[in-house]
């Protein structure tokens, strides 16, 4: 297969990445080939996110996790950062094209995972009246629909340590957004790799219907190969904020970035037919709760309600696609790195990551905290 080198001072990948295109889209897959370049991975790039962006190559990105500048918020001591601009609509101008940029990187069923809080006015020029909220989040949010992004969740991250706050008018804030988006209505999305974990009653092990599944529900958990999940995780997460020694700003709890990147950056994809590489999954119809209707499967109620059935998962190994062709692995984006959150789960997660980075402090701060996670005792690393 060809590569082609990287050569950051030009926009020739742009010209010279194959376009490719679009394929029917696989309910789990991106369904585009592979395209042979060579991509700056677990690379932190230094400078503007918006001009790092635009030297790579478009349809190359599985997924995006990232939190900006929330507006008014910090003062990262660097010059070109987002932020401080003089009202909240500037400071949406400037993150709608670095969106525009995010857009035209991911692939087309790729995600892209938006943290991103709000601040109170302090002065009417910033878009409120004092003390009132900017909506910051939902400002961003609405352009971002103009601009063709399709907002699928919005999570509740719950912080269950939020420090006390001596304000007397209002409610204490103790939670943050966190908004999924795609490009697309049909992306990639593995519901399965977050699932809550679940263990069966006794009653289930012995009544479970083998659905996908060739043996018992009660040999899968015996055989313990890996957890029994049950249902979808939901949309509020409670996960303590876990500051990091290095960085003197909030960065993300790994915690809070696991399931974005499980969830939509497949493992392995295929270079030939562009679709991730699925688990075997097995799976077993169980009655929800103890009710009578549970004892009699064949009742004529629960034929008319199969909601109130429920099944359980196994998840197994991948099986390989039938091209025969290499795999690689999908690949993690965060164009405002920080202290380097998303590539040190994404290499936990074994995938690929890279990020971008204005402060030159926080990309060495970023750098040295991965590597460290690598070879534990060495430092910050050559
Ligand atoms: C909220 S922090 C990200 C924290 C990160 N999620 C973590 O876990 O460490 C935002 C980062 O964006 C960086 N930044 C600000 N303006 C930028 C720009 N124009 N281009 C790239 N990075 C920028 C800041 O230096 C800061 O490190």
């Amino acid at each position: 297969m060809n590569t082609l080198t990287i050569d950051n001072t030009t926009a020739s990948w742009r010209r010279l990445a194959p376009r490719g295109y679009l394929r029917d889209l696989p309910d789990v897959g991106v369904g585009e080939p592979v395209a042979p370049v060579e991509l700056p991975h677990k690379q932190v790039l230094r400078g503007d996110a918006l001009q790092r962006l635009g030297e790579l190559p478009e349809r190359s990105i599985d997924c995006v996790v990232t939190s900006p500048p929330y507006f008014l918020l910090r003062d990262y001591g660097v010059t070109g950062q987002i932020g401080l601009e003089g009202s909240v609509e500037e400071w949406v101008a400037s993150l709608r094209p670095i969106f525009a940029e995010l857009a035209r990187v991911l692939k087309p069923g790729g995600g892209l995972w938006l943290n991103v809080a709000d601040t109170f006015s302090r002065a009417a020029k910033s878009g409120a009246a004092p003390k009132s909220m900017l909506l910051a989040p939902e400002r961003l949010l609405l352009a971002l629909g103009e601009d063709g992004w399709l907002v699928r969740s919005k999570v509740i991250w719950a912080k269950p340590n939020t420090m006390p706050n001596s304000v007397v008018d209002r409610l204490n804030t103790t939670y943050e957004p966190i908004y999924f988006l795609v490009r697309s209505p049909r992306y990639f999305f593995d519901l399965d790799a977050i699932r809550e974990p679940v263990t069966p009653s006794a009653r289930h092990l012995d009544i479970a219907k083998p659905h996908r599944a060739a043996r018992p529900l009660r040999e899968a958990v015996e055989g313990g190969a890996s957890p029994i999940l049950g249902t979808n995780p939901g949309d509020v997460w409670r996960i303590p904020t876990k500051g990091f020694r290095g960085a003197h700003f909030a960065t993300f709890p790994p915690e809070l970035i696991r399931r974005p990147i499980l969830a939509t950056c497949p493992e392995r994809i295929c270079t030939q037919c562009g679709r991730a590489l699925k688990h075997e999954v097995s799976t077993w119809r169980v009655p929800l709760g103890g009710s009578r209707i549970a004892a009699k499967p064949k009742d004529r109620f629960v034929m008319r309600f199969p909601e109130r059935w429920h099944t359980l998962r196994q998840v197994g190994a991948l099986v390989p696609c039938g091209c025969g062709a290499p795999t690689v692995r999908g690949v993690v984006l965060d164009p405002f790195f920080g202290a380097g959150t998303t590539g040190l789960v994404a290499e936990q997660l074994g995938r690929d990551w890279i990020g971008i980075e204005l402060s030159d402090d926080y990309a060495r701060i970023a750098e040295a905290r991965i590597f460290e996670a690598r070879i534990p005792g060495a430092g910050s690393g050559p």
